[in-house]
């Protein structure tokens, strides 16, 4: 019922396996980044509010080696997309098709223009990490591929400059207005820990999680409701008009009756969209203390409320998520499930629950089948430790 995650010692051994198969010769570098799931703190990175993501124990893997002589770019060849594309580096690196190396190009562009161009290179990449999933596959990419950067020039970055580089490259190369969470986690988790990350300052502080009663179960929908993000770019809007609007730099600065004050000058949408944001901002700060005093049920409690909110407030969930959270509350605590929440930026992907290790086998099983019951749909369960951020092989 839970499907187990590859070791990335494993990983590590596959890819060095397939790229000397694909390319003839082994590879000099290997660099992995993990995927994330956020715990609590949904849609306030972008609101330079507190998130607490942890780094999960699904990678995205990446080999090479220099390219022989006479070639002038990168041969990257995909295990997913099952397709190599050339990245040519004797040209400015623009965005195209395949659009899943845009996430490669923009991270490739970024060290290109800070002076760090690497040289032509063959490339092997393949990631664990469920894509579009709300899991950050793409941070994972775009980290693991600064990593290896990294290795190739034999020069680390400072690890905020890293995850903004690849916060950029989202932005700029794949169109996502993203927010600084899903690259800060992947670069900068920390093994055992949970990341308390002050989007405002960009200060990061671990949260041991070292409970080995309480496990991190991920449940995903495997139903994604939109493709683009749209719905995504509309929320960032709302959030600064809200902010505008009430004359803040940010809604990180607001307060509920700061809002409600305003309330007659904000669109009903826009002025839910900033509860949410207020709401969660507050409730990310008091789960951080529930879990520091090992409070699992009253950290729990803020999951599902954050739910309702992005629920109700946000219009980010959808009707499988609801049904994955209705599920793990009508467990409750006597079958020990202490909290259960969508992750990620939401239409569809998956949930997280924080459950009782000694409890796991049941809970999965019955989420597993009440899910299909209620959806026709088969979801993936799986849990994780807080993994380790990005390290080069
Ligand atoms: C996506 C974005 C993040 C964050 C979440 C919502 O994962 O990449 O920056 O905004 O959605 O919390």
């Amino acid at each position: 019922m839970v499907e187990s995650n590859v070791p990335l010692a494993t990983l590590h051994e596959q890819v060095v396996a397939r790229f000397t198969a694909r390319f003839g010769q082994p590879p000099h570098w290997v660099a992995a980044a993990p995927g994330r799931v956020n715990v609590i703190g949904e849609h306030t990175d972008y609101n330079d509010g507190f998130v607490l993501p942890m780094a999960i124990e699904r990678f995205c893997v990446i080999a090479a080696a220099p390219a022989p002589a006479g070639s002038r770019g990168i041969t990257w060849f995909d295990e997913i997309a099952n397709a190599a594309v050339e990245i040519p580096l004797d040209a400015p690196i623009t965005k195209g098709s395949p659009s899943w190396a845009n996430y490669i190009r923009g991270v490739i562009a970024g060290f290109v223009e800070q002076g760090k161009a690497p040289p032509a290179l063959q490339v092997y990449s393949l990631s664990t990490v469920p894509l579009g999933g709300g899991l950050s596959s793409s941070a994972a990419l775009e980290v693991a591929t600064a990593t290896l950067m990294e290795a190739v020039r034999g020069e680390k970055l400072d690890p905020v400059a890293k995850a903004l580089l690849c916060q950029k490259a989202e932005h700029q190369y794949a169109g996502v207005p993203c927010g600084i969470m899903d690259q800060f986690a992947s670069a900068l988790g920390r093994e055992g820990h949970l990341l308390l990350l002050d989007c405002r300052s960009r200060e990061t502080q671990a949260v041991s999680m070292s409970d080995a009663s309480v496990s991190v179960l991920i449940i995903n929908t495997n139903v994604k409701h939109e493709l683009t993000g749209g719905g995504y770019a509309q929320r960032r809007a709302q959030c600064e008009t809200a902010a505008r609007t009430l004359g803040l730099p940010s809604l990180r600065s607001a307060t509920q009756p700061v809002l409600d004050a305003a309330r007659g000058k904000l669109d009903e949408v826009v002025y839910r969209r900033a509860r949410h944001v207020i709401g969660e901002i507050d409730r990310t700060v008091k789960a951080v203390a529930e879990i520091r005093a090992g409070r699992w049920e009253a950290a729990g409690q803020h999951m599902y409320a954050s739910h309702a909110s992005l629920r109700d407030d946000y219009d980010v969930s959808c009707e499988e998520l609801d049904v994955v959270v209705d599920i793990g509350r009508s467990i409750g605590m006597a079958g020990g499930v202490y909290g259960c929440r969508m992750t990620g930026g939401g239409f569809g992907g998956c949930a997280v629950a924080l459950v009782q290790t000694s409890k796991v086998a049941e809970i999965a099983a019955r989420i597993a089948s009440e899910y299909e019951a209620r959806t026709k749909i088969k979801p993936t369960l799986f849990l994780s430790r807080p993994a380790s951020g990005a390290v080069i092989l």
